[in-house]
């Protein structure tokens, strides 16, 4: 870098340019100011406006450009600035401070100013170690920092040559995002905030109205196509489209612009870009009649002078702004009166290579001072803060400073890092990127007499906080805030499904039952939890109610009662039979087996319990086992006795061997305990593959929960074919012996309890394919009870009235009797 800076230095410094720069120092010129220390300044006062093809090579020469009257303003404030410091008596005491400004036209052709500015004695030299005894002060270079420039674009041209020596530049209106990045940029501050601060105004001005389509024209340059960038990633997560954008330039196509923004029905048109664009554009959109749009304009033209009072401006709709905070500087006004009763304008010669020349007698005061005040405080504060840097690198104290220290540009950077004063009420800070940590922005609105009137703010420090008074815009014709969108916004409940590539436009459908649609996400309906329902398009949704039978439901207590009931009904009758333990009745009814049926009816009657109250995994098992297993023994016991009553005759006739060895191994407990073990071993092979969980049942009724229990039937399977089977036997052997003789109408009875016992489980089966709802369990308890209120009414319960009403019946005699009867008409 440095060979090339040698390189340069000599082809234009000491080349033609020599001449001319050391002649242009011209005393009482508004350009320069002598000073202990200057303070380089570059200011576009004068801004090409359209390239020029140079046949050979040709300095720029400013005075000849488009004028900028918002520039010289900013110009005057430095000069202010500068002598306001040096006046004071706080700020560097007895040091001077002077500058050395510079009209910087052109985007990329203006190095003789900076050249100027880096060089000492019209060297440029690569930076050296400074000898150690120096006593000599003239290779050191007096300009400690730059102030400027001002377009993005200049500032990245110029930037290299102040970084690679460390010199401070400030930059008061460079705001592109890239000068953040200080590996690249290491000695650039600005005073400015970055693009990304504008555009976040900006999109929260959007979210503040709703305008969710919009179109973006930028400049096209460094500058605008950062916004760009800067807007595009911004809006990203949010509701806003950017269907239209496009760079303007000198060689724009305006008609074709608002063409194409009409077409995509777009009534918000953001403008970034600086005065010169913004105005073309503006004077092309009242010349073409463009109407009813909402402009929004960056800080770089919402305070702009002109355009608000141009004829016909009302027609296009209305102009909102970002800017600067008007910030009146105290004593400028004072500053620029005085300064143009003084006579150094006619001083100064017309110089036509070195950039330091504007014929001030063309320009009042008043004008000067009713220029676009944007940037005002930033230049100003850029000053300040190069003057407190340097302040504190010169040790100075109350009253005077350290005139020994050797001032580099590197130190007062060190200095300006650290800057932490108060400047007009503000605290000026820099944050580790060199951008400012200070300064809101203003939103405004361009109202009916022509002004720019501040609507609002958007503050950054110490936290973020926005905030527009909606009444005082004034909306174009019917007073409503404009819409901009590409679809209207969905009805409640409904989903956006997007058409094409624009999230924005998109077709509107309704949510499912099941699911929601919130804010957070208005694309997609979401499912609800299986704990919530919500009927078809839902916002949100209800939690399920969750239902059970509890044990204070009314059928729940008859249930319990009932089964408690069969238990000291089976107690009672075991009493009773053991009392008349001889009787034939008793002994017809099956004897001992009376005692084991009674007590597994009474075990069965536990499972009833469990149907109640909230499942658990030990409730669930025990709704079914102790009914399964002690109700195969029932049926077991049953089966044995109708067989016994059937078919024993017969087998002691026919067979009698079996009949002896029925008799001998005691058939009948044997056939029990087959079954019961079968059962036994069936069910735990059923409870270790699957045992019954707790189910929340939430298909059948969307807005419960129902709390069962979850059996699998394949694993039970074989132990319903046992009870089944059973019941098939059961029903075969009674119902062939359904013409026995009264008093042996045990068959008759098992027939009647087994056909009810079927009659109970169909009619539950039904119920369960219907109704899936909490009373299910109910149902089932109550076929589980019936099913063993069957066995105990229509079996047990004869025979006791039997022994208490009818003891007649219960001798030997009555029953030979109705035997003899029985055999008689059997032969008949
Ligand atoms: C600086 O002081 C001079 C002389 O005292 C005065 O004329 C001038 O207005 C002052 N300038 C500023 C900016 O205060
Ligand atoms: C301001 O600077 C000028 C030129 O260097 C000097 O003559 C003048 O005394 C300074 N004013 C103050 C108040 O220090
Ligand atoms: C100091 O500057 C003077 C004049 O500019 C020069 O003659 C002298 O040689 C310098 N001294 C040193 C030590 O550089
Ligand atoms: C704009 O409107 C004016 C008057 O209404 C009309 O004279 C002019 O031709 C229109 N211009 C365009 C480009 O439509
Ligand atoms: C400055 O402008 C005035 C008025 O326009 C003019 O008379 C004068 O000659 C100009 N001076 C120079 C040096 O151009
Ligand atoms: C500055 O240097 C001079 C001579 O070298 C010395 O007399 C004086 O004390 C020094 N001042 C300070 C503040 O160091
Ligand atoms: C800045 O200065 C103020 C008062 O002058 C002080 O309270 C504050 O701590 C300083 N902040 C930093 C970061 O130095
Ligand atoms: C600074 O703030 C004080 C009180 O907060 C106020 O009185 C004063 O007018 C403000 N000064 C400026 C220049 O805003
Ligand atoms: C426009 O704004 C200016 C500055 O805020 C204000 O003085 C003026 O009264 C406003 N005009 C209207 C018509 O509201
Ligand atoms: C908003 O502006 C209206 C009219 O200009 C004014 O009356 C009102 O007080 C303002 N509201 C707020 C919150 O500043
Ligand atoms: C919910 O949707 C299902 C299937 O889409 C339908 O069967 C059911 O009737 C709906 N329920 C209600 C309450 O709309
Ligand atoms: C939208 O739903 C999600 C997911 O349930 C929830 O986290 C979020 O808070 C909801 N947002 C609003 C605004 O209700």
């Amino acid at each position: 870098m440095g060979c090339m800076l040698h390189f340069l230095t000599s082809l234009f410094l000491l080349g033609s340019l020599r001449h001319p720069l050391t002649q242009c120092t011209v005393q009482g010129s508004e350009f320069q100011l002598e000073g202990d220390y200057l303070i380089g300044g570059l200011f576009d006062i004068h801004h090409v406006s359209a390239p020029v093809y140079h046949g050979r090579p040709e300095t720029t020469e400013c005075s000849s450009q488009h004028f900028l009257l918002p520039n010289y303003r900013r110009f005057q404030l430095m000069r202010f600035s500068v002598e306001e410091i040096n006046n004071s008596t706080n700020l560097l005491p007895k040091i001077s401070l002077g500058f050395e400004i510079f009209d910087h036209c052109s985007d990329t052709q203006n190095y003789p100013g900076i050249f100027n500015l880096i060089s000492v004695n019209g060297l440029i030299q690569p930076w050296n170690e400074p000898q150690k005894q120096q006593t000599n002060n003239t290779d050191v270079s007096k300009v400690i920092a730059v102030v400027g420039p001002f377009t993005s674009t200049q500032a990245l041209t110029i930037a290299p040559l102040f970084m690679t020596d460390l010199i401070p530049m400030v930059s008061y209106g460079s705001s592109s995002s890239f000068f953040s990045r200080k590996a690249k940029f290491p000695s650039f501050l600005r005073t400015v905030h970055p693009n990304k601060d504008v555009i976040e105004v900006i999109v929260s001005m959007m979210v503040h109205f709703h305008w969710r389509w919009v179109a973006f024209l930028h400049s096209d340059n460094d500058f605008g196509n950062d916004g760009l960038e800067m807007f595009t990633r911004r809006i990203k997560d949010t509701e806003i489209c950017l269907p239209y954008t496009t760079g303007l330039g000198y060689s724009t196509n305006y008609p074709q612009i608002f063409k194409h923004i009409e077409a995509l029905r777009i009534n918000v048109i953001i403008v970034f870009a600086p005065k010169i664009n913004a105005e073309a554009l503006i004077m092309s959109a009242i010349q073409l009649n463009v109407t009813q749009k909402v402009w929004i304009a960056d800080d770089g033209w919402s305070l702009n002078k002109r355009l608000p009072k141009e004829k016909g401006i009302e027609n296009i709709g209305t102009v909102l702004g970002v800017s600067q905070p008007v910030v009146s500087i105290p004593g400028f006004s004072d500053f620029i009166y005085s300064a143009r009763s003084q006579t150094h304008c006619k001083n100064a010669e017309k110089n036509t290579f070195c950039n330091q020349f504007f014929n001030c007698s063309i320009l009042s005061a008043e004008e000067i001072l009713a220029g676009d005040p944007s940037f005002s405080f930033s230049v100003y504060s850029a000053v300040h803060a190069i003057a407190h840097a340097l302040h504190n690198t010169l040790q100075c104290g109350a009253d005077h400073c350290n005139r020994n220290i050797t001032v580099y540009p590197y130190m007062v950077l060190a200095e300006m890092k650290k800057s932490n004063f108060t400047l007009l009420n503000q605290s000026i800070k820099f944050d580790e990127n060199g951008d400012p940590k200070y300064g809101p922005f203003s939103i405004v609105f361009w109202n009916n007499s022509g002004d720019a009137e501040e609507i609002g703010f958007y503050h950054f420090h110490p936290s973020v906080n926005f905030f527009i008074n909606n009444t005082k815009i004034k909306w174009g014709k019917n007073g409503e805030v404009p819409s901009s969108f590409c679809t209207p916004e969905c009805p409640k409940g409904h989903a956006r499904k997007q058409n094409g590539i624009h999230k924005c436009c998109f077709t509107c459908e309704i949510c499912p039952n099941g699911t929601f649609i919130n804010t957070t996400d208005p694309y997609n309906c979401m499912n609800c939890k299986d704990t919530e329902w919500s009927t078809e398009g839902s916002t949100s949704c209800n939690l399920r109610s969750v239902e059970y039978i509890p044990f204070t439901d009314i059928g729940a207590i008859l249930i319990i009662a009932g089964s408690w009931a069969l238990v000291v009904l089976s107690i009672a009758m075991s009493v009773l039979f053991a009392i008349n333990y001889n009787t034939p009745v008793v002994r017809s009814a099956g004897g001992p087996m009376c005692f084991l049926i009674l007590g597994c009816l009474s075990l069965c009657s536990l499972s009833v319990f469990f149907y109640f109250g909230k499942p658990t995994t030990s409730s669930c098992i025990l709704r079914s086992l102790p009914f399964i297993l002690f109700y195969t023994v029932c049926l077991a016991c049953f089966v044995v006795r109708s067989f016994q009553i059937v078919c024993i005759f017969k087998m002691a006739a026919k067979f009698p061997k079996l009949y002896s060895w029925w008799m001998k191994y005691q058939g009948q407990w044997l056939i029990i305990t087959v079954a019961f073990v079968t059962q036994a071993f069936l069910l735990g092979i059923a409870h270790l593959s699957a045992p019954p969980k707790p189910y929340n049942e939430t298909v059948w009724s969307q807005e419960k929960i129902i709390l069962s229990c979850d059996t699998k039937f394949e694993a039970f399977s074989g132990s319903a074919f046992v009870l089944v089977f059973l019941c098939f036997l059961c029903f075969i052997f009674s119902y062939m012996g359904k013409n026995l003789p009264k008093n042996y109408n045990e068959a008759k009875s098992i027939t009647f309890c087994l056909l009810l016992l079927i009659l109970t489980w169909i009619i539950f089966a039904t119920v369960q394919v219907l109704y899936k709802g909490k009373y299910i369990q109910t149902l089932n308890a109550l076929a589980v009870l019936s099913s063993l209120y069957s066995f105990l009414l229509w079996y047990f319960f004869p025979k006791c009235y039997i022994m208490m009403f009818q003891p007649h019946k219960n001798t030997q005699q009555y029953f030979q009797g109705l035997i003899q009867n029985y055999t008689k008409t059997i032969s008949q």
